[in-house]
């Protein structure tokens, strides 16, 4: 099996970034449980991170070239406002799974929205790191 995690703006800040939402383990660290997890679990997966949006649509749009099983994707502060990744993401018609670190839902208002939430199979949220392991687990019983 092969996965794809993508990770969006701001989440190479993590440890720095807002520690008393995100925590404070930094970004290698998250990208070093989801390798070794899935090294445990014979699990092909790739971890990619951008702060830019049409990089973000780049890399969604190459997952089928590079025949990936599913995605797991943070989007960030994306989440909440494009429309081209929601779009990438139906272009492909993988299965997706969202994740957030934070549970977004008892965050801001504005948080509440989620235009990827419309493709994905299920959101995953304020779980912390954990929740990209939930995430591979539930590719793994599917
Ligand atoms: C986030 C939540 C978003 O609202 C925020 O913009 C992020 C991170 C999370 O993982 O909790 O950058 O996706």
């Amino acid at each position: 099996m092969k996965i794809l995690v993508i990770n969006g703006p701001n989440l190479n800040m993590l440890g720095v970034r807002e520690p008393e939402i995100y925590g404070k383990k930094g970004y290698r660290e998250l990208v070093d449980e989801i390798m070794d997890f899935g090294k445990s679990k014979r699990i092909d997966i790739s971890v990619f991170q951008s702060n830019h949006e049409g990089e973000l649509v780049d890399i969604i749009q190459s997952s089928l070239e590079n025949k990936y099983d599913g995605i797991i994707i943070n989007p960030a502060a994306y989440t909440h406002t494009s429309v081209a990744i929601l779009d990438a993401l139906k272009a492909v018609n993988l299965p997706t799974i969202e994740v957030h670190l934070s549970e977004v839902d008892k965050r801001e208002d504005f948080r509440k929205i989620s235009y990827v939430s419309l493709v994905a199979l299920k959101t995953i949220s304020g779980k912390g790191f954990d929740g990209y392991l939930e995430a591979i687990e539930c590719f793994l019983n599917k």
